[in-house]
């Protein structure tokens, strides 16, 4: 004789999920046409669990094709899609609509870097301050013949400050950088600290002087915008404090 099985089914059908319309106010900035930024809105019907980003193509697919962010990847990897939503920086891959509220969206550059077009900043002065905290391994003595060895509790005490992917949404959310465009800002400090305590480095010393200088870490106001701003959940203001603890203590 052949079981027959019997089964009870008690889940319910899920509630279909509707999209809703959408207003968008973007600030825009064409070069060759404007004086200045201006805001423009732009309906968009969009699902919960639509990404701004997705809103943005869709927007630049259907509406106006002169509407200019960068993105790459689209999943929170290249960094290329900082961008102010709602007045906090935020990647556009990762921020889902529904965790905006049900008001209206706003999306502009980020604050602090020269405004090319929309929503794209000239990103040359965050890379020249990246570049000259030497965010590379400077080792010492000769190529070794193997591998350099390093224990899992070193590796461990700068994990965090790997993570970065250099979207430069902590520098552009901190007052200091604003105001002052000589500081090197949250992201680059974040970079120099990857190698400051990397056990097979030795230009620590180096770094710690560049960042002592008036431009550097002492310019830091500990507000902990760059720590709320980081898509990556690096504790950003902790790195700063551990490169000024590091000054402090130094020997030198
Ligand atoms: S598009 Fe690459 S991080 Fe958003």
């Amino acid at each position: 004789m052949t079981a027959t099985l019997e089964t009870t089914s008690t889940a319910e059908t899920p509630a279909r999920i509707e999209p809703r319309d959408v207003t968008f106010k973007i600030r825009r900035f064409i070069p060759e046409i404007d004086e200045e930024p201006h805001w423009e809105e732009y309906v968009v019907s969009a699902y919960p669990t639509d990404r701004v980003l997705d809103a943005l193509m869709k927007i630049k697919g259907e509406q106006d094709g002169t509407l200019t962010f960068r993105r790459s990847c689209g999943h929170g990897i290249c960094g290329s899609d900082a961008m102010r939503i709602n007045g906090r920086n935020r990647l556009a891959c990762k921020t889902l609509i529904k965790d905006l509220g049900t008001g209206d969206i706003t999306v502009e550059a980020i604050k602090g870097l020269p405004l090319e077009k929309d929503l794209v900043v000239d990103m040359e002065p965050f890379f020249a301050a990246y570049r000259a905290v030497k965010p590379f391994l400077i080792p010492e003595g000769h190529e070794p013949t193997k591998e350099r060895l390093q224990s899992a509790e070193d590796r461990a005490i700068f994990d965090d400050t790997t993570k970065c992917i250099l979207c430069a949404a902590c520098t552009t959310s901190c007052p200091v950088f604003w105001t002052d465009e000589q500081y090197f800002g949250p992201a680059a400090i974040v970079a120099a600290h990857r190698f400051i305590f990397d056990s097979r480095d030795a230009a620590a010393e180096t770094r710690l002087e560049i960042l002592n200088e008036k431009e550097g870490v002492w310019r830091c106001r500990t507000t902990f915008n760059c720590t709320d701003a980081c898509p990556r959940g690096i504790e950003v203001t902790k790195a700063i404090q551990q490169v000024k603890r590091a000054l402090i203590f130094r020997r030198v």
